[in-house]
C-alpha cells in the first residue's frame, strides 16, 4: 500500500464540521489545533513547500466556532498577505522557483511553515521571510514583523516591495522576557534578532557566526540561545532548474549565545558565541529550558534525508521503479534510520557530551514532526517526546538522492519491505522508546500536538501548562491524511501504544486535506487586539521602481489592506 496519492491534489480547501466516528471524545480536552500549510493551488511549484501560506484550525471542543452541538469546527483560510494579494491580482508576473516565488515586486513571503502562538497572539513563519501575524479567530492577515529597513534583506534580484529575508521557521518566545528571539542570515553571516512584540527589532551580529547552509530552528534555555546550521542545502544552479551536485553537509556548526551578553550591548555590536560542531545533520532541535544542570538539547538528526530535493517526472525510486506523477514534488525521505541524541554542552570547557542516543533501524524510519508540552514548565523538565515517523518508504527516495549520498548510506540497514507509519513516545532524558502505535500503510499521519489535560488549573503556572507538565499527562492529537478521507485521531499521551481513544472525520464522502506542515496548540482563540503593526502602505517607498500597471496594483493592495477589503480568490499563474 503506497503513500496517499491525494497528498498534492490541487483541490480547494473547505470548512467542515467533523464528527466523532469512533471512541469517546475526552471532555477535558480543550483549545485549538492550528496547522500551517502551503495552499494546494500552488502544489505545481518546483517545491510544494514554497506555495502561498494558509492556516487550518480545528476546535477541540464540540459546538464551538459555528459547529453544531456534536460537531467540531474545521476552519481554513489563505493568508491574505501583501504577497498573496499581489499574486492573486497579477499571477502572470509571479514565477515559482526552487527557492520560492519571485516577481517584479520581489519575493513572496509564503509564511506557510509553522504556527507560532505567543499568548493570545498567533504568528506564522517560514525560513525565507518575516514572521506574519494573523488573527486567531478569522485567520486573516494582520501584519508582517518588522519594517524591512530593520532586517537585512537579501536583494539578489530587484525586490522593491517584497524583500527576501533569510530567517527561520522556528523562532522562540522567551517566557521570562516576553520577547521573540529569531535570526537573520545575511550572506552566510548570523545575526540574532530580539522583538518585544511592538517596537522596532533589535539585532546583533555574532562574531565569526557563519552559516554554511541555513537555519531552520532556534532554541533556548533560560540563559542561552542555541542556533545550529541545518541540512537544507541550496546550490546556485538549483535556482535555475539544475540538479544538486553535493549532499547536505554531514555536520555543521552550533552556536551558543548568552542572552544577557546580547542585552548588555547596544544592537549592532558584535557578540561572542561558543562554537561547537554537531553531526550528523540536524533540522529540528529543542533545549530544556531549565539550564541549572547544564545546557541540554534534544537533536532530531535528519541523517541522509534531503528536504531540499524533490522527486519529479522521470525520476526512478529506490527500488528502480518510475516515480508516480501524483507524488511529484515529494521531498526526499531518509535513506538511513532515524537518530535522536540528547547532547549536553559545556560552554566553559567547550566539551560536548552525548548523554543518550536513540537509533532503532528495525523500527524507526522517516521521522517527521513531534508533539511536545510547550508550556514553560513542560519545556523546563520535559518527561516524554512524541514523534510521527512515516516508515521506510523506498518510493520516496530517488536514485538521484542515492547517488549523492552513496558513500554515507548502509543499505544493509534497509528493511526488506516498506514499513508502516508510527506514533512513538520516547522518554527524556534517556531517549528510551517507551511505546508506539502503528498506522495503516496507506496513512500519512501529519504534525501532531500535545494537549495538557487541565491547562491553567494551577495558580501561578502558565496558561499553557497542566497540573503535571512534561508531555505525558494529556492527549496527543494527530491529523491523518488518507486517500479514503482525512481524519483526526486522539491518543492518551501516557498510552499512545493503546491506539486512538477517539477519531474524528467528515460525514459522508471523505474530507480531503492535502499536504500540511507544522502544527501548534492554543488553549483558546480570541479576536486579536489592537497593536501597533506594520502596514504594507508603510513600505511603498520604492514603488516608483515598478512599471505603472504593477504600481497601481500595489497601491490597490495597500488600500484594500488598510480598509479591510477581502482579497480576491487566489488565481493560478
Ligand atoms: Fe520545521
Amino acid at each position: 500500500m503506497p503513500l496517499p496519492r491525494s497528498v498534492f491534489n490541487q483541490s480547494t480547501p473547505q470548512d467542515h464540521d467533523l464528527t466523532l466516528q469512533s471512541g469517546t471524545w475526552p471532555q477535558d480536552m480543550t483549545g485549538e489545533l492550528i496547522l500551517s500549510a502551503p495552499h494546494p493551488s500552488t502544489f505545481d511549484n518546483p517545491h510544494p513547500f514554497f506555495g502561498d501560506g494558509m492556516t487550518y484550525r480545528l476546535s477541540l471542543e464540540s459546538g464551538t466556532h459555528g459547529a453544531l452541538e456534536d460537531s467540531f469546527a474545521w476552519r481554513q483560510r489563505m493568508i491574505d498577505s501583501p504577497s498573496a494579494r499581489l499574486r492573486a491580482l497579477r499571477p502572470d508576473v509571479f514565477t515559482a522557483t526552487h527557492m520560492g516565488v519571485q516577481s517584479p515586486f520581489g519575493m513572496s513571503n509564503a509564511a506557510n511553515t509553522a504556527p507560532l502562538p505567543w499568548g493570545d497572539r498567533l504568528f506564522t513563519t517560514w525560513d525565507v521571510g518575516r514572521p506574519v501575524e494573523i488573527d486567531p479567530v478569522t485567520l486573516a492577515f494582520l501584519g508582517e514583523v518588522g519594517h524591512r529597513s530593520e532586517w537585512k534583506d537579501f536583494e539578489i534580484f530587484s525586490q522593491p516591495l517584497l524583500p527576501l529575508v533569510m530567517s527561520t521557521a522556528h523562532p522562540v518566545i522567551d517566557p521570562d522576557r516576553d520577547v521573540l528571539w529569531t535570526v537573520n542570515i545575511f550572506w552566510g553571516e548570523l545575526f540574532v534578532v530580539r522583538w518585544d512584540g511592538q517596537n522596532p527589532l533589535q539585532m546583533w551580529p555574532i562574531s565569526g557566526g557563519l552559516i554554511p547552509q541555513s537555519v531552520h530552528t532556534i532554541t533556548q534555555t533560560r540563559d542561552w540561545l542555541i542556533i545550529g546550521d541545518c541540512a537544507f542545502k541550496v546550490e546556485p544552479q538549483v535556482l535555475t532548474g539544475g540538479d544538486r551536485l553535493e549532499p547536505a553537509n554531514a555536520s555543521g556548526p552550533v552556536y551558543l549565545i548568552r542572552k544577557d551578553a546580547l542585552e548588555a550591548v547596544p544592537p549592532g555590536t558584535p557578540v561572542e558565541a561558543k562554537v561547537f560542531e554537531i553531526a550528523p545533520e540536524i533540522n529540528h532541535y529543542y533545549a530544556m529550558y531549565d539550564d541549572s544542570d547544564g545546557i541540554q538539547v534534544l537533536f532530531e538528526h535528519t541523517q541522509n534525508a534531503d528536504l531540499a530535493m524533490t522527486q519529479g517526472v522521470g525520476d526512478i525510486d529506490a527500488l528502480g521503479r518510475p516515480v508516480d506523477p501524483a507524488l511529484c514534488g515529494l521531498f526526499g525521505f531518509p535513506m538511513s534510520p532515524d537518530r535522536n541524541t540528547l547532547i549536553e554542552f559545556n560552554p566553559e570547557t567547550g566539551k560536548v557530551h552525548e548523554r543518550a542516543e536513540q537509533r532503532e533501524p528495525s523500527l524507526l524510519w522517516s521521522r517527521q514532526l513531534n508533539a511536545m508540552d510547550w508550556s514553560t514548565e513542560g519545556r523546563s523538565k520535559p518527561t516524554v517526546h512524541h514523534q510521527v515517523h512515516f516508515g521506510w518508504r523506498p518510493e520516496a527516495v530517488t536514485q538521484k538522492m542515492l547517488a549523492l549520498y552513496a558513500d554515507r548510506i548502509d543499505r544493509s540497514e534497509w528493511p526488506a519491505e516498506e514499513t508502516p507509519p508510527l506514533l512513538t513516545t520516547t522518554s527524556l532524558p534517556d531517549l528510551q522508546l517507551m511505546t508506539h502505535h502503528e498506522f495503516a500503510l496507506d496513512d500519512m499521519p501529519t504534525s501532531p500536538i500535545f494537549v495538557p489535560r487541565d491547562p491553567g488549573s494551577v495558580p501561578g503556572r502558565s496558561r499553557y501548562a497542566g497540573s503535571d507538565p512534561g508531555g505525558h499527562d494529556g492527549y496527543v492529537v494527530v491529523p491523518v491524511i488518507n486517500d479514503k478521507g482525512f481524519r483526526v485521531e486522539v491518543f492518551d499521551a501516557s498510552a499512545v501504544g493503546s491506539g486512538p481513544i477517539a477519531t474524528l472525520a467528515g460525514s459522508g464522502a471523505g474530507v480531503e486535506v492535502p499536504f500540511v506542515l507544522h502544527s501548534a496548540w492554543m488553549p483558546r482563540v480570541v479576536a486579536s487586539q489592537d497593536q501597533p503593526r506594520l502596514k504594507f502602505s508603510d513600505e511603498l517607498d520604492r514603488i516608483d521602481q515598478l512599471p505603472d500597471d504593477l504600481a497601481a496594483v500595489a497601491q490597490q493592495v495597500a488600500r484594500d489592506l488598510d480598509e479591510g477589503v477581502e482579497m480576491a480568490a487566489p488565481a493560478k499563474n
